[in-house]
């Protein structure tokens, strides 16, 4: 029997997070979502955070009524943050931790500790239609806590899993995988969607894709740092064309002075 397919959301933060580096418009965020969805993305994940260190309240607007797949909101449950969502009415909203200092969201949400915080975002959330997700460990205990909750997906953090492989530690990747293999099983025998990410690159995505109860990944870093390898080269040379057009059109004065 063929697998179930497989969705890619492909998260743009990081293009905002070079924009910002100049506060300017460039590269704009929702071209990259325009760019990932024309390559065959089947959705666009974006995290606003509460310092609004790179995707900003005007991309996620932007991003909602500009692109064409299904936005996927990224957000800590927090008040603000519930009223902006309500307002963009995403597809779907992943609920995630959030602390000022981490550099990205460093680990899991606590469902089980914070199940009484939790449960108003879900079904506000939930009744304004749209879809929410909750980012958790592969825990079985978190697993249980988001289904009971009635959240109809979680996203497993892989972050620990790709971090080992990278590191190359093969005793730790094999029992976060492991890890991530029952985690996956359980939450579909709890009836919950599952959806994974967190520093996926090629050949941990490669990897996931083989887990049939996994029906989404969200990736972002990976592919925005390789996509500089993959598109530095033609960005060059269309600018030493652009560099070449100006140098040797008529009207320019410097090609006048050297003919003179
Ligand atoms: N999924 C969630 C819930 C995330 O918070 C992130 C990071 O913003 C990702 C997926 C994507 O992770 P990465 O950028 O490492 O691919």
């Amino acid at each position: 029997m063929p697998h179930p397919p497989l969705r890619l959301g492909v998260n743009v933060d990081h293009v905002a997070t070079l924009r910002n580096a100049r506060t300017g418009r460039n590269p704009d965020p929702v071209r990259a979502a325009l760019v990932a969805i024309e390559a065959g993305a089947d959705g666009i994940t974006a995290h606003l955070r509460e310092d609004r260190r790179h995707i900003r309240d005007q991309d996620m607007a932007r991003l909602k009524a500009e692109i064409s797949k299904p936005l996927n909101f990224e957000m800590a449950a927090t008040e603000e943050m519930l009223h902006i969502a309500l307002a963009t009415k995403p597809h779907a909203v992943c609920l995630v931790p959030e602390r000022r200092e981490e550099l990205t969201t460093e680990g899991g949400l606590d469902a089980v500790g914070q199940h009484n915080a939790l449960a108003p975002f879900i079904s506000r959330l939930s009744d304004a239609g749209v879809r929410v997700s909750l980012f958790i460990a592969a825990d079985p205990a978190q697993i249980e806590m988001s289904a009971k909750l009635r959240a109809p997906v979680i996203e497993i953090h892989t972050g620990a899993w790709c971090d080992a492989v990278v590191d190359g530690q093969a005793a730790r990747a094999e029992s976060e995988w492991q890890r991530i293999v029952a985690g996956a099983r359980l939450a579909r025998s709890a009836g919950l969607e599952v959806h994974a990410g967190h520093g996926l690159d090629y050949v941990t995505a490669e990897k996931i894709a083989s887990l049939p109860e996994i029906a989404e990944l969200n990736i972002g870093y990976y592919l925005i740092g390789e996509a500089l390898f993959t598109g530095l080269g033609e960005t060059v040379r269309a600018m030493r064309a652009a560099m070449d057009r100006g140098r040797n059109s008529p009207g320019n004065p410097a090609r006048q002075a050297s003919r003179a």
